[in-house]
């Protein structure tokens, strides 16, 4: 390696004492988007849990975990060799190869996932337009590759944003801009502006990334006819839509789930990004996109849009690891494909910490006297509270070293900079207890914070 020398100053997490270090190489001299706000937001996040370990974390989106059981990795494992032999045929060699070797890189459990959409979502997909990914993370990165071809290419995406999309764009110069959220879950008359915004400008709109289903960061979730119009719009400017799922299994209380983009679309307008990391374990790093949009090759044959994923994946992770996929394979099988019934006791928590967290908050913050103003969510993860003052990483750090509360501020999920006035609280990772406690400190920070703005207007 050559060593260029010189001594950089680096400042601690928390913004410690600066040292001086002898140095390798510039982060300037490397690709922009490492220095890029989106990619720093998540280690940042997980560095300020990792430095106020006892604090309450309403900011983790994380599954809770005392719901992960040892033994049934053994028997999903177990459950996936039985279906290779039994089910698919395979020889005891072939079992072997299919779950030690290297494999196919469109994955080895696209026919369970193909059923798992038929049966839960009513989704009807060809298997071998199904890519297993590492993670929605991955099955992102793919399609955004893919897609961006050109220098004009730009990304649309519903914001708030999910940073990890945010992100993922960044790193493959694709620039994303938003296009408004509101109470619907997206602003149909906003997209269509700011498609025909790009186009004007020269720039080539690929895609419009949303999530319809109890959104995050914003909990929002999309109406049935908003979802027909989305999928009319679309049609008419020609636009894919990128569709991601992870929450859409955990509606609260009697609120019901209403059908995908994709189970509603029948012109392959939409490309769909499924995550088993909420729904059976997060560790398995299993995700899948489907992608049944027929491309046409310059040789003039037609393939699936899946087909040109697996290409780029098989240059990024060449497959998802087959003990991974066995696992979420083993947990399909026994549920008979359905993550629905598979999920009955995540649903209930879920729900009852949304519903625990929403109540909770009404008590503290009643709307007659106070300007916190949330909105509730009908299920998933996120709470987003808006609060009387803007709320950025300096108060994220306070509220844990002096509340002992973590959560996570709105701005991450911006991407222009401006100061935002609202926090996300995720209800997944802890318990009613925890809720109670998060929500006393979190309403201490609150009155510290204005009484503290309120002082400082007083003097200036
Ligand atoms: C909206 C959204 N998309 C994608 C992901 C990533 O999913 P995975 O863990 O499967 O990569 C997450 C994870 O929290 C998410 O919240």
């Amino acid at each position: 390696m050559r060593r260029s020398g010189g001594r950089a100053r680096a400042a601690g997490a928390d913004g410690g004492a600066a040292v001086t270090e002898p140095v390798d190489l510039r982060v300037a001299d490397l690709h922009p988007a490492v220095d890029d706000p989106a990619l720093n937001s998540m280690n940042f996040l997980n560095e300020v849990a990792q430095h106020y370990p006892d604090a309450v974390s309403l900011a983790a989106g994380r599954p809770y975990e005392e719901f992960f059981d040892v033994a049934a990795l053994h028997r999903h494992l177990e459950t996936f060799r039985r279906h290779l032999a039994d089910d698919l045929g395979q020889s005891p060699e072939q079992v072997h190869r299919t779950l030690f070797q290297y494999g196919r890189t469109k994955g080895v459990v696209h026919h369970l996932v193909a059923r798992n959409l038929a049966v839960d979502e009513d989704i009807t997909v060809d298997p071998e337009a199904i890519v297993v990914t590492v993670g929605c993370q991955e099955a992102m990165f793919l399609v955004l590759r893919a897609l961006r071809a050109d220098p004009r290419d730009v990304l649309l995406a519903v914001a708030p944003t999910y940073v990890g999309l945010t992100g993922a764009a960044r790193l493959l110069d694709l620039p994303v801009r938003p296009v408004a959220g509101g109470p619907a879950g997206v602003d149909l008359a906003d997209l269509r502006e700011q498609v025909r915004r790009a186009r004007a400008a020269g720039l080539r709109p690929r895609a419009c990334y949303v999530m319809p289903d109890f959104a995050n960061p914003s909990g929002t979730s999309i109406g049935l006819a908003d979802r027909r119009r989305l999928l009319d719009l679309a049609a008419e400017e020609d636009l894919l839509l990128l569709e991601d799922n992870p929450y859409g299994l955990f509606p609260a209380g009697d609120a019901g789930r209403l059908p995908t983009l994709k189970a509603l679309d029948t012109g392959r307008r939409v490309v769909y990004l499924g995550s088993f990391a909420k729904t059976v374990l997060p560790g398995a790093r299993v995700g899948y996109v489907v992608a049944d949009q027929r491309v046409a090759g310059s040789d003039g044959a037609v393939g699936l849009l899946a087909d040109q994923l697996a290409k780029i994946k098989s240059m990024v992770t060449v497959n998802t690891s087959a003990i991974a996929q066995a696992v979420v394979g083993g947990a399909l099988l026994e549920h008979g494909c359905s993550l629905v019934a598979a999920t009955a006791r995540e649903r209930a928590a879920y729900g009852r910490n949304l519903r625990h967290l929403v109540d909770g908050l009404t008590r503290r913050f009643p709307p007659d006297a106070s300007a916190v103003r949330w909105k509730v969510p009908a299920g998933g993860f996120f709470v987003v509270v808006t609060v009387p003052f803007a709320v950025d990483d300096a108060l994220l750090h306070r509220s844990a070293r002096e509340y002992g509360l973590l959560w996570t501020p709105m701005a991450h999920f911006y991407d222009d900079g401006a100061p935002v006035d609202a926090l996300r609280l995720s209800v997944s990772a802890v318990t009613p207890e925890q809720i109670d406690l998060g929500l006393d400190r979190l309403a201490a920070l609150v009155a510290d914070e204005t009484a503290r703005r309120g002082a400082a207007a007083a003097v200036g």
